[in-house]
């Protein structure tokens, strides 16, 4: 173990903060900005930015107009890659750019968008996590943290990474209890998140499967994490962090729902119509947040956003949300 952690660090004062997770083609900075006024999440985190060591640009310019937006939470911005050199100096380069709080992607299971040996390939061979991670360590002057999957293909391989993770001087750590090579399948193993709250001084976030009120107040309560990091329920309803802090009603009804929808995809719309160009390109980015909304009671209702082929028919998909 390494001591305690400098609270003052942390990108959280909440007593159980609620943040969004990382969601690389959906959290961009128009969707954080929208879910951020609509549900308020304690802290927010950019999608991950691909690190390549040796390229003329090791972070390409979107990546860094991302890290360079500015929200009323904190930001967090996450790495991935497997070069130690290239990762603290994007590390660097993103601290130039204002931010604070830096998070090192170790769970990513699709390895053709990682570079094969990055993100949750590093838990395959952890041997060269010491040295990325003090690397970073010493690069980063806010809070450096991790968000890591339960093991490669062994669940349980959390706990022997563990002294790695506390000896090199992480801030928090956020679990997301599948295996890499279980990818999306099956459920997340909350069970393994109250073993590693036990087993650690560190904060862990607890993350997986939250997509109502009750879930997120499930986890916390028998898992006894610091707080929860909320990803494709909060995509579907970014409503979801306040409903579990009390603050919105808990169980909608489904026309609540499609009305709450209609002004979110709503106010989303011209967002996007800002930052992406072309109509196929805003349509597919509206659409990528529509096919998070699995709700089976709506299910039928938003079928014509998913089949609209032009913003026309998108938006008159989306009047007819709620008419009777
Ligand atoms: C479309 C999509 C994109 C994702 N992108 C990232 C990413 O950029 N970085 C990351 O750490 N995890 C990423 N994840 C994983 C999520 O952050 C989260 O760990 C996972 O979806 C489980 O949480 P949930 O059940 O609340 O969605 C992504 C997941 C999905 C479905």
């Amino acid at each position: 173990m390494n001591g305690t952690v400098k609270d003052d660090i942390l990108p959280w004062r909440a007593p159980q903060p609620l943040m969004l997770a990382p969601m690389q083609g959906l959290t961009n900075r128009a969707l954080r900005t929208l879910i951020t006024e609509i549900g308020r999440p304690d802290v927010l985190f950019t999608e991950f930015v691909r690190v390549r060591p040796g390229s003329r640009k090791p972070i390409a310019d979107r990546d860094v107009r991302e890290m360079a937006a500015r929200h009323p939470v904190p930001l967090v911005v996450q790495l991935i890659g497997r070069d130690a050199e290239a990762l603290a100096a994007a590390a660097r380069k993103a601290q130039d750019l204002g931010v604070q709080h830096i998070n090192l992607n170790l769970g990513c299971p699709f390895g053709r968008m990682t570079g094969r040996s990055a993100g949750g390939a590093l838990l395959r061979h952890p041997a060269a996590l010491p040295e990325i991670l003090s690397r970073l360590r010493q690069a980063v002057h806010g809070s450096f943290s991790v968000k890591i999957r339960a093991g490669y293909d062994d669940p349980r391989q959390i706990f022997s990474l563990l002294p790695i993770l506390e000896t090199a001087g992480i801030d928090f750590l956020i679990i997301h209890p599948r295996t890499v090579r279980q990818r999306f399948d099956g459920r997340a193993d909350h069970t393994i998140t109250r073993e590693l709250v036990a087993a650690t001084h560190l904060p862990v976030i607890a993350n997986g499967d939250i997509h109502t009120a009750e879930e997120g107040w499930r986890v916390l309560d028998q898992t006894g994490a610091a707080g929860l990091m909320l990803g494709r329920g909060a995509i579907a309803d970014p409503l979801l962090f306040a409903r579990i802090r009390k603050e919105a009603p808990p169980h909608p009804s489904p026309h609540e729902r499609l009305v709450e929808l209609q002004r979110y995809l709503g106010a989303l719309l011209p967002r996007y119509q800002e930052i992406f160009c072309g109509e196929q390109q805003v349509l597919g980015k509206m659409k990528a947040v529509v096919s998070q909304i699995n709700d089976p009671l709506l299910a039928h209702r938003h079928k014509p956003l998913r089949r609209a082929k032009s913003i026309t028919t998108f938006i008159q998909a989306l009047a007819s949300l709620t008419a009777p």
